[in-house]
């Protein structure tokens, strides 16, 4: 049995954001694939997502050494580390990942829990787990010169290999606030590219 977090990071509500309905449709297949796993729905705008603690890092590292789950911080880089999968929805904002995600990288990606300093430098200790993020963007970042501009899920990509997580997919789906674009036929070519991707992950 696998433990899926489900991490969802948009301010637009469910039925709003076209974001969660592609990710909702492949939760949807995973489930009906793999009913014996556990999903674990993360909407990071219900769980009060705390910036790291002012003049108190020294404070939040000494709790890792008495691996303290109940902290504030710490438990949501536990429940990371516990888990086995990661499907991450995001809409790309100002070409970064909205902040309350960023805020939620900071808070799981903590020394000594999903990675640790070695004498050759940082590695990963987050192994044989694998990610998928599902991501919208209203502009077209496929080619250049936008694609260098794009900075979400390349920075996902990036600070989940950082943990040792390097099995990363992406689903993007471009071009959704181009007023000619045919979003119908986008958003159903992403149900189907989401769906198509359950049965492997
Ligand atoms: C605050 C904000 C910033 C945005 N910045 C970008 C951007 O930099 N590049 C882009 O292509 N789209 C940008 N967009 C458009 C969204 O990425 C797009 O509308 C969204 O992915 C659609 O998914 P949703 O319906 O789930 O929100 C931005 C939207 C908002 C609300």
């Amino acid at each position: 049995m696998s433990k899926v977090l489900y991490i969802k990071a948009n301010a637009k509500g469910e039925g709003e954001s076209r974001t969660f309905q592609i990710a909702d449709s492949f939760i949807k297949e995973y489930k009906q694939l793999n009913p014996q796993d556990e999903v674990i729905e993360l909407d990071l705008y219900d769980l009060n997502i705390p910036f790291l603690p002012k003049g108190k890092l020294n404070e939040m590292h000494e709790a890792v050494m008495q691996k303290d789950k109940n902290h504030p911080v710490l438990k949501f880089a536990y429940q990371f580390a516990e888990a086995d999968k990661y499907v991450i929805a995001e809409p790309i904002w100002n070409l970064g990942l909205p902040a309350i995600l960023k805020a939620y990288i900071d808070c799981v990606a903590i020394s000594g829990i999903t990675f640790t300093y070695t004498e050759n430098g940082p590695v990963g200790l987050c192994h044989n787990k694998k990610a998928i993020n599902i991501i919208t963007r209203g502009g077209d970042y496929s080619a250049e010169p936008m694609e260098s501009l794009e900075m979400a899920d390349k920075y996902l990509r990036n600070i989940f290999g950082f943990m040792g997580i390097t099995d990363f997919t992406t689903i993007a789906t471009d071009r959704l606030d181009i007023v000619t674009e045919d979003t119908t036929a986008l958003l159903n070519d992403s149900f189907e590219r989401a769906k198509t991707a359950a049965p492997s992950f």
